[in-house]
């Protein structure tokens, strides 16, 4: 027994995946919390719904090599300037519209989804809205008529009708615009945004 070497013994290697294991459990709390903060809304990196009463542009960052959301001037959807409570129950809208007509079986939203359609994630600054001033319209037009709206971008793809009200589409334009003012670290890479009167 005593000719076992301190470094092989079997309580040592014990008691190391027991502290070992409990080290870590500790750093994932602290890891899951500062997820928690990180993707609250209201925080840095997720504005408060309030953003979608203001101009979102992108920038691009030179020390990360990637494009970041910028929050501008004041440029309320739909031309009225909403407050906290009914710019969130106007994104929550979007949102359950998106989740009741399972927009992610085709499209793509912060990382979550299909490849079919486009990536959700920062259509409200897609080039091919063409233009910020007729980009609102554009998208009520396309969400309610979607057939009657095809743009296909060369890929022969259609999205279907799906029955979407001007109501819920106008939700679903606020949770839009809400998503792209989200910091996503860059993703989806290689995004290019719509051309913008000032920034890049
Ligand atoms: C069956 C697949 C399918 C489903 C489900 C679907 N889409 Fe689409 N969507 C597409 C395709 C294909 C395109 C690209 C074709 C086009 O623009 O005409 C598209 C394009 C779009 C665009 C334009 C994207 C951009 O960046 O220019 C938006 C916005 C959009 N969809 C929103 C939605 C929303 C919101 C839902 C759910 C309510 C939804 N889609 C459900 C297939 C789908």
């Amino acid at each position: 027994m005593n000719d076992i070497p301190w470094w092989s013994r079997e309580d040592l290697w014990r008691k190391t995946a027991i502290w070992v294991t409990a080290f870590m459990a500790v750093v994932l709390m602290a890891l899951t919390f500062d997820t928690v903060r990180q993707i609250t809304e209201g925080g840095e990196r997720v504005p408060a719904y309030g953003v979608i009463n203001n101009k979102i542009f992108y920038e691009y960052d030179d020390e990360h090599g990637y494009q970041v959301p910028r929050i501008g001037e004041t440029a309320p959807l739909f031309g009225e300037v909403l407050d906290e409570e009914a710019a969130k129950s106007l994104v929550a809208l979007g949102k359950l519209t998106v989740q009741a007509k399972n927009c992610m079986n085709c499209h793509t939203l912060l990382g979550n989804g299909a490849y079919y359609a486009p990536d959700l994630t920062k259509a409200w600054l897609d080039p091919g809205w063409v233009h910020e001033d007729s980009r609102e319209q554009l998208m009520i037009a396309f969400l309610t008529d979607p057939e009657g709206n095809a743009r296909t971008f060369g890929t022969g793809r259609r999205m279907p009708n799906l029955d979407i009200t001007e109501e819920e589409a106008r939700g679903v334009v606020a949770f839009l615009k809400w998503m792209s003012s989200i910091n996503t670290n860059g993703f989806p890479r290689g995004f290019t945004p719509l051309e913008q009167e000032d920034g890049a």
